[in-house]
Formats: C-alpha cells, sequence, structure tokens
C-alpha cells in the first residue's frame, strides 16, 4: 500500500525512503482532486465536521479573518458554473454543478473592521498588502483541514480557483461585504467509483526541498523525469497526451488569466487599499 502510494506519487523519480507511516499520512498521500460525483447530499454532520476542522487550523494573531459559504441550492450552482467557465478552456467543469455542495471560502476581514470601528479604532492594517495576504493564507489553510477532514470520511474535493475568475460578479450574487473576497471554492462530494481519479505525482524531493540556504542548483535536470511520471499518470488515466511543461505555459500564460486580471480593481472596490 504505502510502496503503491509513492510509485503513483513520484513514479520512478527518487522516493523518499524513510517516510513514517500512519493513517493520517497514508491518507494525505493519497489525495486526488475529484472532478466526478455521485448526487448524493453530504452525509449529515459532514459539513459541520469540515467547518470544525477548518477552524481548528492556527490563525493569525488568532483573527479568525475567514468564512465560508456553503452553496448546494442548485441555481446558486448554476451560476457558479457560468462564472466560473473560462474563456480559454469553456464550460470545462461540469462538476460545478454536480457536486452536492460548493464552499466559497472567504478572506474575510469585515468583521474585524467592525470590531475595531466599533471600538473608535481605525483599522489601518487593512490598508496595507499584508492584510490580503494574511487573510487569503489562513483562509487557504483553513480550508485546507477541511479538506483533510472531508478525505478522511471518504469524501473528494477539488479547489476551484476559476471562482476568481468574475470576481466581482461572485461577490454581487453571494453578496459579500467590504474588506472580503473569494480565494477560492471547493467541491465536495461522494467520489463516483466509476469515474475515480488517480493519484497525480509530484516531483521528487530534491526539486522542492532546500537545506539551510536555497540551492537554485538542486534538482537539476529533473524536468524529463517528471516528465516521465507525468506521461504514464496521463496515459493511465485516459487523458490526452500533454507534457507537464504545456501546463506550465497555458498556466503562466495569458489564457489562464480569464478575467483574473480584474482582481487588484475588485478587492480594492471592497475596501482594500494593497499599500
Ligand atoms: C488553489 C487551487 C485552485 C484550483 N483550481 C482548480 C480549478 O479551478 N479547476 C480544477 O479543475 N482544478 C483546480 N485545482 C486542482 C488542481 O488542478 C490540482 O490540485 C492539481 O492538478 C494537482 O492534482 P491533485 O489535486 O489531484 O493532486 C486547484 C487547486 C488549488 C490548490
Amino acid at each position: 500500500m504505502t510502496n503503491e502510494l509513492l510509485n503513483s506519487r513520484y513514479g520512478t523519480q527518487d522516493q523518499p525512503a524513510n517516510l513514517i507511516w500512519n493513517d493520517h499520512t497514508r491518507q494525505l498521500l493519497g489525495h486526488r482532486s475529484v472532478r466526478a460525483y455521485l448526487p448524493d447530499p453530504l452525509p449529515d454532520g459532514a459539513l459541520e465536521t469540515m467547518v470544525a476542522a477548518a477552524q481548528s487550523a492556527s490563525s493569525s494573531s488568532n483573527l479568525h479573518h475567514w468564512s465560508v459559504i456553503a452553496v448546494t441550492d442548485p441555481a446558486v450552482k448554476r451560476e457558479l458554473t457560468r462564472l466560473s467557465s473560462s474563456d480559454y478552456f469553456g464550460s470545462s467543469m461540469p462538476f460545478v454543478q454536480e457536486a452536492p455542495a460548493i464552499l466559497l471560502w472567504v478572506a474575510d476581514n469585515s468583521r474585524n473592521h467592525a470590531v475595531a470601528t466599533a471600538l473608535g479604532v481605525e483599522p489601518v492594517s487593512l490598508d496595507y498588502l499584508d492584510a490580503l495576504v494574511m487573510a487569503t493564507a489562513d483562509t487557504a489553510i483553513a480550508a485546507q483541514n477541511a479538506v483533510v477532514a472531508a478525505e478522511a470520511m471518504g469524501l473528494g474535493v477539488c479547489y476551484l480557483g476559476a471562482m476568481r475568475n468574475r470576481a466581482r460578479e461572485l461577490a454581487d450574487l453571494v453578496r459579500l461585504p467590504p474588506y472580503s473576497f473569494v480565494v477560492f471554492g471547493l467541491a465536495v462530494g461522494r467520489p463516483d467509483p466509476a469515474r475515480s481519479a488517480d493519484i497525480r505525482p509530484r516531483p521528487a524531493q530534491s526539486v522542492v526541498l532546500h537545506h539551510d540556504r536555497y540551492d537554485a542548483t538542486r534538482g537539476d535536470g529533473w524536468l524529463g523525469e517528471y516528465e516521465t511520471a507525468t506521461r504514464r499518470f496521463r496515459a493511465e488515466s485516459g487523458m490526452r497526451e500533454r507534457s507537464w511543461a504545456e501546463s506550465v505555459v497555458v498556466g503562466t500564460g495569458r489564457p489562464y488569466l480569464d478575467g483574473r486580471e480584474n482582481l487588484r480593481r475588485m478587492v480594492e472596490k471592497q475596501g482594500y487599499r494593497l499599500g
């Protein structure tokens, strides 16, 4: 089992030999994004368990500056599908409609803005970029705790950065207050076993793990081996042939922006100053 997990995660690249295995690490290494769901609603208590896990994550200065909106109304999900569609990729995410719940993870400084203002204090730190970074980081940390809880319950998830494609329209749709914005969505539901997802390979640890100082030569020549692992994954998953480097070209290129180039304007309209 652990060998299978390592083979899926690293393929023929160097594999870490000394991992400490337990139920948690096995679950973490078994993660895969799920883009095909059964229509079943979330089990009773699943949402609350995920949120309790999210709330149990560390929080910068204990400020709790995130919120989450659980969308289950099919009409709202239809809007989310439309808003997350892409001029480049088209409507490539039918699972937004299919998943029983889409969680919108909101970086949310609105509560603390109100608390400080009520105490007669001007929340000046919200005028600086760090406020956005801090709330975004905390939101992501909380969401990932919820993901781990969901996967432990046998549910599948897929993050949805595409929820930033039309951030302004989305904010209006879900009536976000000032000093908040949706960082990403998260599809959650029971994975459809007939359309199961595979574990996606990652580069060898030598590519990402540095010791004491950043070493730009670390992992030299890694790309070829990672492409081999990626090619095998895509072939076995029935995906069309595409190198990982091609994904980088798309992911860092103009088409990928898909409206996200307007995000700065959107958050400024929400009150952030990004100083
Ligand atoms: C912040 C974030 C945003 C993402 N946005 C999308 C998305 O909009 N659509 C999608 O299909 N997958 C999305 N993903 C999923 C990634 O494509 C996926 O995690 C990555 O390919 C690695 O695959 P794995 O999660 O199966 O290991 C997102 C992942 C993250 C962390």
